[in-house]
């Protein structure tokens, strides 16, 4: 089946001042998305902007696709401003999936990550232990759907307005430590802001290499900034382990977050 196909905007509604969520009927047949997976959606009518915008499926049920998403700049605001009616071009599902879980994870989502994520926690209810930090309450979308489907739920804003005060990967920390060292290994799926990201492998850096750690595996979906989102202009690209050195000096390759991503091991990423 072809990626490039045109949809129909069923509505495009507003959550708050920063977020909306976008339904959208395909003109004809699509691929089903798996969670993780994303699709490049034209935001506007005019040339501007010219590209694409990457944005997870957050949704999708037969003949509808949703995608959840942050007003941000000029493709979003563009995006915000279609109407029922409307028709846009749109290519996907691209890029891989999150590996499916066997049994309980945890899920960490900063901010609009949350859209990458629910997929996952709906398609196995209630096994989640949702980890969700935003800066704000207004900035936590989803929320009572996110909880609903989590087996427990864990939220903290910057500034306190909701949850715990304080950072995500923090009251992650604090969870690792609760658990007993014999607690069976639970897989980590991760989507928010690299900084973010960033620290979780900071965290986990010694427990993934100890086989008798609470983690094991983590996977992390990569929100890098991306041009053409099918594979040709690497300007999506991020430095991975290169599991087969090109020469004894250099240890690292890039791969593109679009068709080898965006869900990468933590483990394999090169954070520099
Ligand atoms: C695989 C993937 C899935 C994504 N899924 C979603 C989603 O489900 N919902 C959603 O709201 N957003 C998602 N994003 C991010 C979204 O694509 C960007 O917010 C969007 O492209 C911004 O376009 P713009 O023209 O509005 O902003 P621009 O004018 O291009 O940029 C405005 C501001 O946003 C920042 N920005 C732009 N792109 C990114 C990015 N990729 N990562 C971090 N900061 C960025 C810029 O630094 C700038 O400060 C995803 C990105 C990727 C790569
Ligand atoms: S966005 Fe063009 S190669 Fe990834």
């Amino acid at each position: 089946m072809s990626k490039y196909f045109k949809a129909k905007t069923v509505d495009n509604i507003s959550l708050n001042k920063h977020f909306r969520l976008l339904n959208l009927s395909p003109l004809s047949d699509i691929d089903i998305p798996q969670p993780g997976q994303f699709y490049m959606l034209q935001t506007g009518d005019t040339c501007d902007p010219l590209l694409k915008r990457p944005f997870s499926i957050f949704r999708h049920e037969e003949n509808s696709l949703s995608f959840l998403y942050r007003i941000r700049g000029k493709g979003t605001l563009s995006l915000s401003r279609l109407k029922s009616g409307d028709i846009i071009n749109a290519i996907g599902p691209l890029g891989n999936s999150y590996p499916v879980p066997d049994g309980d994870f945890i899920a960490l989502a900063g901010g609009i990550g949350i859209a990458s994520l629910l997929p996952l926690m709906r398609k196995f209810k209630e096994r989640a232990y949702l980890f969700y930090g935003a800066r704000s309450k207004e900035e936590l979308v989803m929320m009572d759907e996110a909880k609903a489907v989590s087996k427990e739920s864990f939220i903290t804003t910057d500034d306190g307005s909701e949850g715990k005060k304080g950072l995500i990967t923090d009251s992650l920390m604090k969870f690792f430590n609760s658990l007993p060292i014999t607690h069976h290994p639970l897989p980590l799926y991760a989507c928010g802001p690299t900084p973010m990201l960033r620290e979780l492998y900071r965290i986990i850096k010694s427990k993934i290499q100890n086989p008798k750690s609470q983690i094991i595996e983590c996977y992390v979906s990569m929100e890098e900034y991306m041009a053409c989102g099918v594979g040709v202009c690497l300007g999506c690209v991020v430095k991975v382990r290169s599991q087969e050195p090109v020469d004894s000096s250099q240890k690292w390759i890039y791969k593109r977050v679009c068709k080898e991503g965006p869900v990468f091991d933590i483990k394999d990423i090169i954070w520099e």
